[in-house]
């Protein structure tokens, strides 16, 4: 039999069957942060006595878009002892494949870098489900960049960020866009179900757009009612050209036609917050977009809103 420096395991069949609850639990914990993974995709050999493997090592998981084994550790140490030493031996014959031993205790720290950590228990309560991963906007953000890029090759557009959920978007997008840019904010206030008023101006530009190349960057437009309003001041203001960049679309609820040259994920009709997107000023700070539970949001609402 020739010798395969890494056996494919047969497909895993569906649904998955664990072979400990932990790592079951392990498998929801990347579903609910949208991390992809694959349960035991893998055997690596790692010792061969007279042609045959002695040793192999399958490691629990695989996550592809880290490009990341992970092995779960249980508490008995006699087992660790042993998972340490294949993972040893792992590094040492197969020196580009990552491998991670994940002691139980590791889940707060994993929780923590995923968007938790900030949160007292319970703010992170309200969280219903990650709706689009960090990864996912990454890899998306990366793209409208590209996007931009090319459209406006030989030109040097001004980035308009409206303030403050557009944050986290706009400073990972113009980092992604390969030209000349200048960038400048605008803050308005809007209808978000409570306060009222009208659309008004909170903060103005401070460049002066006539002849130039504006790119309105958004984080959602919801109703359209605040970019309408926005695109209707900012035309009289003569700009060369006038296009939007939105994060999110949550098209069921529009009651203004506004257009959308560039959007990065249509979202349902839910009320999402993280990467820049808030509820009462907080989860501003959660890497990755997510659902809030109806019932959570009903309870804020009857506090008093902190001034
Ligand atoms: P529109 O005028 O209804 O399109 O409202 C757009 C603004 O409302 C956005 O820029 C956000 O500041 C806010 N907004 C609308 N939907 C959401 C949401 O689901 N989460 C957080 N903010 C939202
Ligand atoms: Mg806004």
């Amino acid at each position: 039999m020739t010798w395969q420096p890494v056996l494919e395991a047969p497909a895993a069949p569906s649904p998955v069957s664990f072979a400990h609850p932990s790592e079951e639990e392990f498998a929801g914990i990347l579903d609910f942060y949208g991390v992809k993974w694959e349960y035991e995709p893998r055997t690596f050999p790692l010792v061969e006595e007279l042609g045959h493997v002695s040793m192999a090592f399958t490691p629990d998981f695989y996550l592809c878009d880290l490009d990341l084994y992970i092995e779960l550790t249980t508490l008995k140490q006699k087992l660790v002892t042993e998972k340490h030493r294949k993972v040893r031996l792992l590094h040492e014959r197969y020196p580009d494949v990552q491998v991670k031993l994940l002691h139980r205790s590791d889940y707060l720290s994993l929780l923590a870098k995923y968007g938790f950590g900030p949160f007292s228990e319970f703010d992170a309560a309200g969280i219903h489900e990650v709706l689009i991963s960090a990864s996912d906007l990454e890899r998306r953000v990366n793209e409208l960049g590209s996007e931009i890029s090319r459209d406006y090759e030989g030109k040097e557009p001004l980035l308009l960020g409206i303030l403050r959920g557009v944050t986290c978007f706009m400073a990972d997008l113009m980092r992604h866009i390969a030209l000349p840019v200048t960038v400048d904010f605008m803050s308005i206030s809007s209808y978000d179900g409570e306060q009222q008023g009208g659309v008004r101006i909170l903060k103005d530009l401070e460049e002066d757009i006539a002849g130039k190349d504006v790119l309105i960057i958004e984080d959602i437009i919801d109703t359209g009612m605040t970019l309408r309003t926005l695109l209707d001041t900012l035309w009289l203001r003569r700009p060369a050209s006038l296009k939007v960049c939105t994060l999110l679309d949550k098209p069921k609820r529009r009651i203004a036609e506004v257009p959308i040259d560039y959007r990065g994920f249509t979202v349902p009709d839910e009320f999402v917050v993280g990467y820049g997107l808030d509820f009462r000023q907080k989860f501003r700070n959660l890497p990755f977009i997510a659902t809030l539970k109806d019932d959570w949001r009903r309870v804020q609402k009857t506090q008093k809103r902190p001034e």
